[in-house]
């Protein structure tokens, strides 16, 4: 498939090289311009592009950006870009980032908020684990026996395509429902960043109280900050993560 991806860094750029191997082509963008992607497309071998490029003559578009910035993308990226293009919003809302944003913080699902801004259905996934454990899914460096990821989304043609597609780069893809569940995925929500298998992940989809998440978020932040240190090796920092994430989510 033809790939565009708005975002290029931890999210965008891990994401690229990873479709790349999978035998797609993509192309990436930032918001200073292509100039500023040398390394990135040599790293990735994705084809580094202005935004407006990345959204044309593309099946899916990712869009990896801190989600405040989602609401200061150009008002016409998709004018003239085909209904049937599937958006991917891997984002999440991190109010010390992206500021408050009333609506989600009165219950809105943070994807409905990107799509309401995007003006288009977006599919939600990537947003639960780190990209860190996005880079080694599917290699030898993943010695968990297979990770599945929640995909939810209103469309059942654009779900099924993005499936595969996470299949393709090492996750198994479990159906999760519409974007108004989609909360149930959400930061600090029993499948934030613990890394189950598709069993563990239908378990905890089930299982996610929205009253308890912004509350275990904020709990297992602040172990993060207790615990992650500049020098933690990359697979320490992954297996930290989901312990807390698994006894506080
Ligand atoms: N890091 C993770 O492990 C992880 C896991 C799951 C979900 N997420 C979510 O994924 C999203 C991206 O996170 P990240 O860690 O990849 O962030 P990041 O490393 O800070 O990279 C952000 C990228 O977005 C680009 N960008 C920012 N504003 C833009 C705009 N208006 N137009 C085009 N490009 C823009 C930046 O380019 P410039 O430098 O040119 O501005 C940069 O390439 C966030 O919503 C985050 O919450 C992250």
């Amino acid at each position: 498939m033809n790939i565009g991806i708005i975002g290029a860094g931890a999210i965008g750029s891990t994401l690229a090289g990873k479709l790349v191997k999978a035998g797609h082509t993509v192309k990436i963008a930032n918001s200073r311009g292509p100039d500023t992607l040398g390394d990135v497309a040599a790293k990735t071998g994705a084809t580094a592009v202005a935004i407006a490029d990345a959204v044309k003559d593309v099946q899916v578009v990712v869009i990896a950006i801190p989600l405040k910035n989602v609401a200061t993308l150009p008002a016409d990226l998709f004018a003239g870009v085909p209904e049937d293009v599937i958006v991917i919003d891997p984002n999440n809302y991190d109010a010390n980032r992206d500021g408050q944003i009333a609506a989600i913080d009165a219950g809105q699902p943070q994807s409905r908020w990107v799509s309401d801004r995007l003006g288009r259905a977006v599919v939600k996934v990537f947003n639960n684990t780190l990209f860190q454990v996005i880079a080694i899914a599917g290699t030898s460096d993943d010695t968990t026996g297979g990770i599945a990821i929640p995909v939810a989304g209103d469309d059942a043609r654009q779900k099924a395509v993005v499936i595969d597609l996470v299949k393709e780069i090492g996750f198994q893809g479990v159906d999760a429902g519409s974007i108004d569940d989609s909360w149930h995925q959400q930061p600090g929500a029993p499948v934030y960043l613990t890394d189950y298998d598709a069993n563990g992940v239908r378990a905890a989809l089930a299982r996610a109280d929205k009253a308890l998440i912004p509350v275990n978020r904020d709990k297992g932040f602040v172990q993060f900050g207790q615990q992650l240190k500049a020098d933690t090796t990359q697979a320490d920092f992954i297996a930290i993560v989901r312990k807390i994430s698994r006894t506080t989510f």
